[in-house]
This record gives structure tokens, C-alpha cells and sequence, in this order.
């Protein structure tokens, strides 16, 4: 029995023609413009539904919060308790329950002596880099090629930038900055150097060169699928910066709570300076949050102005998002982190089920999981870095896939290399059904 294939209606094409009149492109973050169009109504444990009705076994996760599963009831009470106090407490002072989370975060994650909250990713490595470069005295800082850090000046470049544009692999260090769009000055992109992962020596090299702040990188880079760290390469960035005094942040805003609540960093063993944290962080609410050492966390309160890093935000903590935030803490620590080792047991049914229907065929593919999230790379080993990828990558059969699952209301995201994420809602019988599924659309 295979899953079943989507009825396709006009319903979600005239919400997209409808929205698209008032809304640049119909759609509030540019990410979500893909094909097919559809216009989303419900979501609930590891499904959503869309306008006409068709329901779907999400495995996008709304880009990766949903760790829990969508519309989690546990979260949900947590915030509507909430609610009966105020959703503006935020406004004024502060509140116990924000002391609580930050407790909450301190007490499990390694990395955090304290923490400041925001809304979202962007304002949340935005902070960082600001906090880098006030404790440093330097300008200058270091991102990932293929990496993504969210929309600000400093990052909004060079994710899946077409090797025609940044060219070959060239000597160490000199890529260039490709913005995502235009209104970046170019005086700002000056500041910024873009590497490849996986690549000590062009760290190295730019450091020998330029007075770095900051170096901000995912600890596995999620934005092109699951492309891990080297054995040692994380470490290496640990040494560095430790030579180069420069302010090592791990971007653990897909990263982080997914695999365990320290996120790689705790899996790794490797300890960054800074680390920012957002989505599955409370499951679907508005919350980021910037954590990391004492001294350089104690900054953005010094009393002396002109060390501080100018820090605010109406929103920064507001009190439905803490609750959330709080909820899904308390879920995932239960039983000492049961659900990691379930979502972990899911991940490696789907992983070594996709593995078979692709030695079964004879097609050059692999699969790279961490925990419960995966992606498929049609070529020969798992990449390295984006020069790698792209260069060896079946992109075409890899859109083809995702069309075609999406047809048998199995959502893959429909843009190449995004990787696949499993929630505590999926079952065994969910993995099953997808991989049925997989079999048809591999033949
Ligand atoms: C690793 C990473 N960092 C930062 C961001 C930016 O987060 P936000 O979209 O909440 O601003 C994203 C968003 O996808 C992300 O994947």
C-alpha cells in the first residue's frame, strides 16, 4: 500500500492569487515562495493540512521547530495558563518566569553561564556578532560558506550561491561576500569573510590578515542539508580562536534542542564563547535566545556605556513564548531525555530504510542524519562543504523527489538539499509509510 496521492483543487491557487496582491510575492518570508503553492489551514502532531483539505506527514517541521509535533497540547496549556496573566508582562521590569527559563538554560546547557532572550534567530546572531566585536575592539568577522545566520547585514550572504558566481575553490579565504539581495553597503560586506567548512588552513589565513572579531558558523551546517563537522574541525576552530583571540559563536538555532538541549555543541564536546538558540526551542512560539560565557554575557549590562552593546527589544521575553519555551524544556528533559533517544531510533529506521532502497536500485546516494534529522544527497559521499555539493549533487533528481512525495502527501520540503526533520508525533508506522512511499518515487 502505497500513501495516498494528494487531490489537487484551486482552493490554495486562488489564496496564493489573493495574498500576492497584498503581500510581496504572497508570502511573509521569502524562503516560502516554492512550488507547488499551497496554503496551509491545520497542523497537528507530525501532519498538516492544506486549503483543499489534503493532508500531509510533515517532515519540514515549519523550517525546524516542531521537535514535540505541531499544535503540542502540553506547550499549548502552558501558554494559554499564561495568557490569564497577561501577554504584555513583558513590558515593564521583569518577571519570574523569565528568570525561570533562563535558570532552566543555565542549569542544562554547558555553554551557558547566562542568557538574553530575543524573538527571533536574526536578532539573536545580530546580538552576538555586536557583543564579538564590542569585547574585541575589531570589526571583522568570519562566516560559512553554505551557512546560514539569518537576514542581518553581516550574514544575509552566500548560502547556496551558484559556483558560477563565487567561482571555483580558490587559495584559502578569498571568497567573496554574495549578499541574498540588495541594501547590503558594500563597506559592511568588506567586513565580512566568507570559507568553506571543514577548512582550518582558510580561518588561518584570514586571521593572519585581518583583525577578526567573531567567527559564526552552525555547528553542522542545516541550511544545505545535514553537512557535519569533520572529526577534529570543530575543536580546530576552538584552538583558533583561542590563538587569534577572536569570539567563537556556534549557531545553534536548528542545531540546538533538536539533537539535545546543548544542541552539537554538547554532542561535539566542543565549547564555543557564544551560542544562539531559536526554533525548537518552544516548539512553534516566537523565542531566540543569546547565551555563552559570564564575562562576555556580563557585558551587555556594564555600567560603563561604552562597553555595552546596545541590546533591547519590546518583545525580548515576552511571556507566551517563555512559558512555551519552558513547557518544551520541561517535555524534552523528561525521563532523562527519552524523547532524544526515541527521535534518534526514528532517525535511524528512516536512515537505514532509505539506505536499502538505494543500494536496491543501484543509485548513487547517501543519507546524512543526525538524530532525527536527514537528507538525502544523490552522489557519492556525504559533502564536505558547499564547493562539494554542488559540484557533485544530483539537484534535478533531488527536486524530482520532493515533487513526487509531495503528490503522495508526504512533505518533503521542494527545494533542494533542505533536509527532512522527525518529530516526538511521528511513529514507526509514519517511517514505514514514507519509506512505502520512497520506494514508488526511487523506481
Ligand atoms: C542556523 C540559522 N540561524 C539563524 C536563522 C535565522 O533565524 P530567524 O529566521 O528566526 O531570524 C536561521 C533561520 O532559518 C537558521 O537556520
Amino acid at each position: 500500500m502505497s500513501a495516498t496521492h494528494i487531490h489537487t483543487s484551486d482552493t490554495s491557487k486562488s489564496i496564493f492569487e489573493h495574498n500576492r496582491e497584498y503581500i510581496p510575492g504572497g508570502v511573509m518570508s521569502l524562503p516560502r515562495r516554492v512550488e507547488p503553492e499551497l496554503a496551509f489551514e491545520k497542523a497537528e502532531g507530525a501532519y498538516m493540512w492544506d486549503a483543499d483539505g489534503n493532508r500531509y506527514l510533515d517532515y519540514h517541521g515549519a523550517f525546524g521547530p516542531s521537535i514535540l509535533g505541531h499544535n503540542d497540547p502540553h506547550v499549548n496549556a502552558a501558554v494559554e495558563r499564561t495568557l490569564k496573566s497577561g501577554p504584555d508582562l513583558c513590558g515593564s521590569g521583569t518577571n519570574r518566569l523569565e528568570g525561570r527559563l533562563a535558570e532552566l538554560m543555565c542549569s542544562n546547557i554547558d555553554v551557558c553561564e547566562m542568557a538574553q532572550l530575543f524573538n527571533t534567530g536574526t536578532e539573536a546572531t545580530m546580538s552576538a556578532l555586536r557583543l564579538a566585536r564590542g569585547a574585541t575592539g575589531r570589526d571583522h568577522v568570519i562566516v560559512m560558506q553554505g551557512g546560514f545566520n539569518g537576514s542581518h547585514n553581516d550574514v544575509a550572504c552566500n548560502v547556496m550561491t551558484p559556483l558560477n558566481v563565487i567561482g571555483p575553490r580558490v587559495s584559502p579565504g578569498e571568497y567573496k561576500y554574495v549578499s541574498l539581495g540588495s541594501g547590503v553597503p558594500l563597506a559592511h560586506q568588506q567586513l565580512v569573510h566568507i570559507i568553506n567548512f571543514n577548512d582550518l588552513e582558510s580561518v588561518q589565513y584570514v586571521c593572519e590578515r585581518y583583525p577578526i572579531a567573531a567567527l559564526i558558523t552552525e555547528p553542522i551546517l542545516q541550511n544545505v542539508g545535514i553537512m557535519k563537522p569533520h572529526p577534529g574541525y570543530l575543536q580546530g576552530l576552538r584552538d583558533l580562536a583561542d590563538k587569534y583571540g577572536f569570539v567563537l559563536i556556534f549557531d545553534e538555532v536548528k542545531t540546538g534542542f533538536r539533537y539535545s538541549l546543548g544542541g552539537y555543541s554538547k554532542i561535539s564536546g566542543v565549547r564555543p564563547d557564544l551560542a544562539v538558540y531559536a526554533k525548537a526551542m518552544a516548539n512553534g512560539y516566537v523565542i531566540s535566545a543569546l547565551v555563552g560565557k559570564r564575562e562576555l554575557m556580563q557585558r551587555i549590562a556594564d555600567a560603563d556605556p561604552a562597553k555595552r552593546p546596545f541590546v533591547a527589544g519590546t518583545y525580548n521575553g515576552h511571556p507566551l513564548s517563555v512559558a512555551a519555551a519552558i513547557a518544551t524544556i520541561e517535555r524534552l528533559l523528561h525521563n532523562n531525555g527519552e524523547i532524544y533517544q526515541r527521535l534518534d531510533r526514528l532517525g535511524a529506521q528512516i536512515q537505514s530504510g532509505i539506505e536499502h532502497l538505494l543500494r536496491s536500485r543501484g543509485i548513487a546516494g547517501v543519507v546524512a542524519r543526525q538524530g532525527s534529522a536527514f537528507c538525502i544527497y544523490f552522489m557519492e559521499h556525504e559533502p564536505s562543504d558547499w564547493h562539494d555539493l554542488a559540484s557533485n549533487h544530483d539537484f534535478a533528481r533531488d527536486r524530482d523527489l520532493r515533487m513526487k512525495m509531495i503528490q503522495r502527501g508526504i512533505y518533503f520540503f521542494p527545494v533542494e538539499t533542505k533536509q527532512c526533520s522527525i518529530s516526538a508525533a511521528h511513529t514507526e508506522a509514519d517511517i514505514e509509510s514514507t519509506l512505502r512511499a520512497l520506494d514508488e518515487c526511487l523506481r
